[in-house]
Formats: C-alpha cells, structure tokens, sequence
C-alpha cells in the first residue's frame, strides 16, 4: 500500500488524508475512475453520496479493484429528503454499494427537505423556492445519526455544511460529537475561523471543491502557479497539498486516469514541499480579495456561513 498522510477522528478511527471525490462523476466513467484510483494509484478514500447518483457503480468499482475492502475508507451522506428515516436512507446506500457498513455517515446539508415533496431530492413549494421542514431540528436527525452508529452500521458519524451557528446548536444535544464536517474549503473559501473552530472540537475538516469545483478554476490562481513553479510541481499539486499541510482530509474529483493519478502522487509530493512561507502566503490570498465560493445551492434558509451572499436570516425552528 502506498504511505499517505492519515488522521485520527475523535472515536480513534484512521481516515486517509487523500479521498477521491465522485460527485458530477458520471455512473459509467465512476465505476473506471473508482477501480482505477484503487487498484493503479493508491488511493483508500472514497467520497460518495447517494444524492450523487451513482453509488452502485462506484460499489461495482471498488470490487473491480480487488483491494479488500478493510482497505478502503468509504462515506456516503444522508440526503436532505431522508432527515426523518437515517437508518432506512442509510440501508440503501449500502445496498446501492454492495457494502455491510460505512466508514463514515454524513448529513449531507443541515436542513430537511419535505419527504412527502413534488420532488424526490429537491422538492419545492409553489412559489418555486425548496421545501423545508420548518419545524425539524438538526438534532432530531442527529439521535438517528448516533443511533445507526451505535448500532455499528458505520465506523463514524459527521456532519457536511455545517457552520459554527448550526454545530452551536447541534452540540449540546450530541452524545456523539461529529467526526468531520465537509465543506467547502480551498484556496480562494479557507475559512480559517471555523476550521479553528472545528479542530478545537475534535472535528476534523474535510474540504471539497479544493479545485474550484466543475473545470478546475483555481487552477488559473496566479500565487499558487508561481508557488508550484519554484518547486517544479503543478498548480493542481499545491492546492491540493495546502489543504493536507493545514491538517484537513481533501477531496479532489476526477473521471480522468492521468488526473487522478497525477493528483493523488502531487498532492502527497506537495505535502512534503510546502513551506511554512508558502503555507502563510497561501493563507492569505483569499483576503488579498479573491474571496469566493463555488457552491451555493439555493436553500431558502440562513445556513449561518461567512461570504455566502444574499441569504435572509434563519427561520428555521433550531
Ligand atoms: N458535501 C458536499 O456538499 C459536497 C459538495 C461538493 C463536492 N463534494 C465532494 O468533494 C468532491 C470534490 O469536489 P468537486 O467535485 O466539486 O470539485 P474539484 O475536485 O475541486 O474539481 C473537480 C473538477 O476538476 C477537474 N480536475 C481534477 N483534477 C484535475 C487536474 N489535475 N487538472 C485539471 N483539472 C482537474 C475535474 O475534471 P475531470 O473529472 O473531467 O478530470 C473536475 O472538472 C466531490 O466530487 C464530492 O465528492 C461534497
């Protein structure tokens, strides 16, 4: 097995610092792209959801790969649909997979849409905005969370999209403090403040979109560019190899062998490279005025975030 960095989570349980995203991964390239990542490269880290669509086919390339599966890391989420039902959602993400248990359970977004909806994912009100459950509370999905966890379906519990307002309020009531909570982390969105947050809790970071999302945009990011060149590495190298070098698990997606591979062995190349010099200039670049995130759905609710633009107060019941 290839070395790579790996963190504890507060229950003692190892996650490999390095996943392979698979959101926007297309049922037909996943199961390759899973299978490829496993079996050529050296990654045990796979980051699904069953919002995503294709969890059988990247349950069919992890047993293309051949690598046991007490190899392999595995998360899925639980849909923003499925608040009301955990272990009946979480039943069939296993079966979508083909797998006994998870490594890690996640809410997916900390808001619960209307089961019984016009939609089965994105159900909406008449006036078009999404459907909410305005009197659900996050812990009401929480007991359910720790209750498949204790049950021993899945090694880990966390949390995704969650700010220090919606943890605040989820915290008092855990018995089981989440694992992780996935956001939206990278160069130009590093939210510092609740990652400090975050790791004064014992939970770890995990960021997504560490590219920029859908084309890769910061990629074009001249001080991380300038960065990878003085140390004859590629741009993508260093975005992703910050993120290991703050500590955080990082998420990169990609459906093309050359990319995974180049991205799993930069990252860890980066990781070893980085200085603390480097590290300090890449903190600042999204203050120096390139703020900016890349993934803003549109929840008819306050979610709590620093820089997420045009969202009315919380009006939920939490
Ligand atoms: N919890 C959440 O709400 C949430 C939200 C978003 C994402 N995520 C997770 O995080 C993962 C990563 O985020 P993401 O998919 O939004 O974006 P990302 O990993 O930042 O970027 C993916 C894009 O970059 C391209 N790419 C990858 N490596 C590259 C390279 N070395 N050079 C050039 N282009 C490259 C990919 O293209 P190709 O695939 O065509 O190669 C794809 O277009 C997701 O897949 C998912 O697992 C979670």
């Amino acid at each position: 097995m290839v070395d790579q960095p790996k963190i504890k989570l507060n229950n003692g349980v190892e996650i490999p610092a390095l996943g392979l995203g698979t959101w926007q991964s297309k049922p037909e390239e996943v199961i390759h792209a899973v299978e490829y990542s496993l079996k050529e490269v050296g990654y045990r880290h796979i980051d699904c959801a069953w919002a995503y669509a294709n969890e059988k086919e990247v349950g069919e390339g992890i047993r293309r790969s051949g690598v046991p599966r007490e190899e392999i890391f595995v998360t899925s989420k639980l849909w923003s649909t499925r608040h009301n039902n955990v272990e009946k959602a979480l039943d069939e993400s296993l079966a979508n997979l083909g797998l006994e248990y998870l490594d890690l359970y996640l809410v997916h977004w900390p808001v619960h849409l209307n089961p019984d909806g016009n939609h089965p994912n994105i159900p909406t009100k008449p006036d078009g905005t999404r459907d909410v459950v305005e009197d659900w509370h996050i812990r009401q999905t929480w007991e359910q969370m720790e209750a498949v966890y204790k049950k021993g379906k899945v090694r880990a519990i966390g949390v995704s999209n969650c700010s220090e307002k919606i943890l605040e309020q989820l915290l008092p009531h855990a018995t089981v403090v989440p694992a992780v909570d996935q956001l939206e982390i990278h160069l130009y969105n590093p939210q510092h403040e609740l990652c400090a947050y975050l790791q004064s809790k014992g939970i770890v970071p995990q960021a997504y979109s560490p590219l920029g999302s859908t084309g890769s945009p910061l990629l074009q990011d001249e001080r991380a560019s300038a960065i990878a060149q003085r140390h004859n590495l590629q741009t993508a190298d260093v975005l992703l190899g910050y993120i290991l070098a703050k500590g955080y698990v990082v998420l990169p997606k990609s459906v093309t062998p050359s990319r995974i591979a180049a991205n799993f062995k930069g990252a860890l190349a980066a990781h070893k490279t980085l200085t603390k010099e480097d590290i300090e200039q890449l903190d600042k670049v999204a203050a120096a005025g390139k703020q900016k995130r890349f993934i803003m759905p549109p929840w008819p609710v306050d979610l709590g975030f620093r820089d997420w633009p045009g969202h009315t107060p919380l009006n939920m019941h939490i």
